[in-house]
């Protein structure tokens, strides 16, 4: 069964997470007319922020989560909050600007995604976006390992693609459409001690290792939890205070149409 995201746990490290939406806002220039949307907008974490930049416009939160989109509302800071897939969604109007932190990377097919996203834009409009390029670090290699050891008649990994490219790809597929600047950052995340388990899988918990969890029952869980745990020991060992840095990359470019 497809479980919902779960706002709470999203929100415990908020401050690792909104850092890079932080920078994408900072790097997004001047935008011609029209509404804002946050695509993939989750808990509305970003609203404020979005609100602030470009008050006295509509902005339009789009996600697939009920949950997500609850708690957004409770912001304040939204015009409008639409329960739609990415993928399908079509705006109403030309937008000035859609932004999407931490979304696209759970869409495929980023060139046909990318391209109609900027085709609905306003002229002058932009496109921004952040993904986490994670797939490769030890991290998300061990979810897959895990998976694959314990359950390989749910998991199979041997044809399995990143989906996330690697900044340059997007350099080479976006320019076609506009005005480009693609960068990528790698933060060094300096993750709390936890009481039980592993700092980075509390980390990856709300996120990365929700469609592994979707497959399991609570037992089967339990057990991908605790060999998620051992072999994320072996890869992030803590420092004096119990702490963790966990290095996590993230690719990000704006678009002017
Ligand atoms: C990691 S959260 C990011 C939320 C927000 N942008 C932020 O910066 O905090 C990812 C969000 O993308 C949403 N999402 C995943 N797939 C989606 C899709 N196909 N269409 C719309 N939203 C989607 C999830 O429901 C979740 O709220």
């Amino acid at each position: 069964m497809r479980q919902d995201w779960n706002p709470e746990t999203y929100a415990k490290f908020r401050g690792f997470r909104i850092r890079p939406a932080m920078d994408l806002l900072a790097q997004v220039g001047a935008v011609p007319k029209g509404d804002v949307v946050d695509l993939g907008c989750g808990n509305g974490a970003v609203g404020a922020a979005l609100l602030h930049r470009f008050s006295g416009r509509n902005l339009i939160g789009i996600d697939t989560s009920p949950a997500m989109l609850t708690t957004a509302g409770q912001t304040g800071a939204y015009s409008s909050l639409i329960e739609v897939d990415a993928s399908l969604w079509a705006p109403q109007t030309p937008p000035a600007l859609i932004f999407s932190n931490a979304m696209c990377h759970w869409l495929p097919d980023h060139e046909s995604l990318f391209s109609r996203l900027v085709l609905m834009l306003a002229k002058g409009g932009v496109l921004a976006v952040q993904m986490p390029r994670q797939f490769m670090a030890p991290s998300h290699q061990a979810l897959r390992d895990v998976a694959q050891n314990l359950f390989a008649d749910r998991f199979d990994f041997t044809d399995w693609c990143a989906p996330v490219a690697p900044p340059q790809s997007y350099a080479r597929m976006l320019d076609p459409l506009g005005e480009v600047s693609v960068w990528e950052t790698e933060y060094i995340q300096r993750l709390a001690p936890v009481d039980t388990g592993h700092p980075v899988r509390h980390f990856t918990q709300s996120t990365a290792l929700r469609p592994f969890a979707e497959k399991l029952n609570e037992v089967e869980l339990e057990c991908f939890i605790t060999a998620f745990d051992a072999a994320l020991s072996g890869h992030y060992s803590p420092e004096k205070d119990g702490s963790v840095l966990f290095p996590f990359k993230r690719v990000f470019f704006t678009l002017t149409a």
